[in-house]
């Protein structure tokens, strides 16, 4: 559209969108069974799939794990909708644009230590979508194993509606607020919120701001699950009460729309005759929520010692070795540092585990912020076995800091942290944002040996 008042993003579609946003309802809750309609007497009342659906909607069950996963695990949502999933003409191959896929294997895998500025500006009119770019990633989709490293940037709300067949989506807004149109209903995030879409699961995303930045994570193995909590009790880290899932909303649209399927590394366009964000109730497990990361309960040392990262997990993805994650998305939020004879910032280590880092806002506590560093919208990748840890003059003023009680609370980053090595995409290992000379953070800590005489 070239007119200025409709023009996707203009301010009024924008201020008509965060109005809305900012009155969204939502359902308390992880994992739970919801249920939420949009028309009284919707949902049918005792059993999934009745004769004849209440109000004349079709009744559909969306799975998100085989029939036959056990209880604990098992992933499904029953919707009742306007027309079913299945009125829809055939897809055709459409461009990938800077979207890639598992498995990562056009570049040779680079056991540096590597680093990224945030991605450039996007071309105008560039949608979430169109404004996917793949860092890299390990697995395969056609397995639905491993998982893929994307950023976003964008300037337009989204028209067209998008599924992605190949994994679950972890957004992370790093800038800009988000409103997601999804088939179960209406998400608001903002930087520092998560939002998770389910695999398959139809989605639009409109912009409250002029822009918006992100990181997405591509999960294709086992949806993301909170963690066991082992000895820290029946509560803590991501609380289970504190995710929000929207309530049914739905869109009666006759008329084009695109929708844009995500399957096995490609993008396939059908152009509907109505929308199918149709979905007037809903019932199930299987649902996209979205959570303020601030909300995250932290645990730390009370005595010394720095503990393993692992304790600021968010959600998990497991594999099929017990404890050895597919991914987990880890969050460094704001915390108290109390330890007593403790280098308090995180250790050098050599992770046989692969991370890459992003920053949500402000700095972290292990890397000097500023041009050239570890800034918002960028991000790090210390693949399996490479050393890493603190900097130099982090590594110095932590070695020698008076030990009283300190508060960091100027930062909000964040892990995607796999079993799997990360390969780039040739984009990523060519960027003219990826940083040179990243090595040189750990040049000149010094030599403090002394050897008793
Ligand atoms: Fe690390």
């Amino acid at each position: 559209m070239s007119d200025g008042a409709t023009a996707r993003g203009s301010a009024t579609e924008r201020e008509e969108a965060r109005k809305i946003a900012e009155g969204l309802e939502h359902l308390s809750g992880f994992g739970n069974e919801h249920s939420s309609e949009a028309v009284p007497g919707a949902l049918p009342v005792g059993r999934n799939s009745p004769q004849r659906a209440p109000l004349g909607l079709y009744a559909e069950q969306l799975s998100g794990s085989a029939f036959t996963e056990p209880r604990a695990v098992n992933r499904r949502s029953w919707l009742y909708r306007i027309r079913p999933s299945a009125a829809h003409p055939a897809f055709t191959r459409t461009g990938n644009g800077a979207l890639r896929s598992a498995p990562f294997t056009q570049t040779v895998p680079d056991p540096n230590r590597l680093r990224w500025n945030p991605l450039p500006d996007p071309a105008e009119g560039t949608d979430f979508l169109a404004g996917l770019w793949t860092l890299g990633g390990n697995g395969d989709v056609t397995q639905r194993t491993g998982m893929a490293v994307h950023l976003y940037h964008a300037n337009a709300s989204m028209r067209r509606v998008f599924s992605d067949a190949d994994g679950e989506l972890l957004i992370v807004p790093e800038r800009g607020g988000l409103l997601l149109r999804t088939e179960f209903g209406l998400l608001h995030l903002e930087p520092g919120h998560i939002a998770l879409i389910p695999r398959g699961v139809r989605f639009r995303v409109e912009l409250l701001d002029e822009t918006a930045r992100g990181y997405v994570c591509e999960n294709y193995g086992a949806p993301f699950q909170l963690p066991d909590l082992g000895p820290i009790g029946a509560n803590g880290l991501a609380n289970a009460r504190d995710f929000r899932a929207p309530v049914a909303a739905y869109e009666d649209v006759e008329g084009p729309v695109e929708v844009v399927n995500k399957y096995c590394g490609n993008l396939w366009t059908a152009t509907y005759d109505h929308s199918p964000l149709d979905v007037v109730a809903w019932h199930g497990n299987h649902v996209p929520y979205a959570y303020d990361l601030r909300r995250f309960n932290v645990m730390g040392t009370i005595s010394y010692d720095h503990p393993d990262p692992s304790i600021f997990t968010v959600l998990t993805s497991p594999s099929d070795t017990p404890g050895l994650a597919g991914v987990d998305f880890v969050v460094f939020a704001p915390r108290w540092l109390v330890g007593e004879d403790t280098f308090r910032p995180p250790y050098f280590h050599r992770n046989v585990m692969s991370e890459y880092m992003g920053l949500i806002e402000g700095a972290y506590d292990a890397k000097a912020a500023g041009e050239g560093g570890f800034v918002p919208g960028g991000g790090s990748l210390h693949t399996m076995m490479s050393a890493h840890g603190p900097d130099r003059e982090t590594f110095d003023r932590a070695s020698a800091a008076e030990l009283k009680p300190q508060k960091i609370d100027d930062g909000l980053a964040f892990m995607f942290e796999t079993r799997w090595p990360v390969s780039l995409t040739p984009q990523a290992a060519r960027a003219e944002h990826l940083q040179q000379g990243y090595d040189d953070v750990w040049q000149g800590l010094e030599r403090h040996f002394r050897p008793l005489h």
